[in-house]
């Protein structure tokens, strides 16, 4: 389980490095890993948990976040999915970005990421509405790994780009603006009542 200290912050290398691919069947060192975001992923979403272990809840987490410089990370879309969809807590691992929406979002309120830690408060970040993704997932409870393909809309693809430009050395920081200077662009709650 990974602590608060373990988080990388920015301004460390480390979240700047293009990470490499991870091979599989997975390492022992990169199951562990992984096993580690799941976990934070999962602690996150209970409050008694997040309190004991003092950490700052996520919705998601990239291996460079803890040190790791892998094309993994796990992501928590408990409340943003369908009635039929089951599982929700995801590991990532190798993920692609097969095609993206021409429709531009951003979050209200802006994005947050566990490694920087200074108020980005006023500025936005924009993002494809939707997205195609291939990607490999390991089940924690069937030790297993499988290929899934999705397209994911809203909230879960901006996590999910969010968490993708972890392995390619870009933090959301890196692409703020002032809503003002942006055009072709909604907020992401607004464009989904519409
Ligand atoms: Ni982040």
């Amino acid at each position: 389980m990974y602590l608060s200290k373990d988080i990388v912050k920015e301004g460390n290398q480390i979240l700047r490095n293009t990470s490499s691919k991870v091979n599989t069947p997975l390492s022992s060192e990169d199951l562990e890993c992984l096993k580690g975001l799941y976990e934070y992923m999962l602690v996150s979403e209970n409050d008694t948990l997040v309190e004991q272990y003092g950490i700052r809840p996520g919705v998601g987490i990239a291996a460079p976040q803890v040190g790791v410089n892998k094309r993994m990370f796990a992501v928590n879309f408990v409340d943003f999915l369908d009635e039929k969809e089951t599982k929700y807590l995801w590991t990532v691992i190798n993920p692609e970005i097969t095609a993206k929406s021409e429709e531009m979002v951003y979050l209200p309120g802006g994005e947050g990421c566990l490694s920087v830690e200074r108020p980005t408060t006023g500025l936005v970040t924009p993002r494809h509405y939707a997205i195609t993704v291939k990607f490999q997932t390991y089940d924690f409870m069937t030790k297993k790994i499988k290929t899934v393909k999705k397209t994911l809309e809203g909230y879960p693809a901006i996590v999910f780009q969010h968490e993708y430009d972890h392995l390619d050395g870009i933090l959301y920081t890196d692409k703020m603006y002032n809503i003002e200077d942006l055009e072709d662009i909604y907020p992401l709650f607004e464009y989904e009542e519409e």
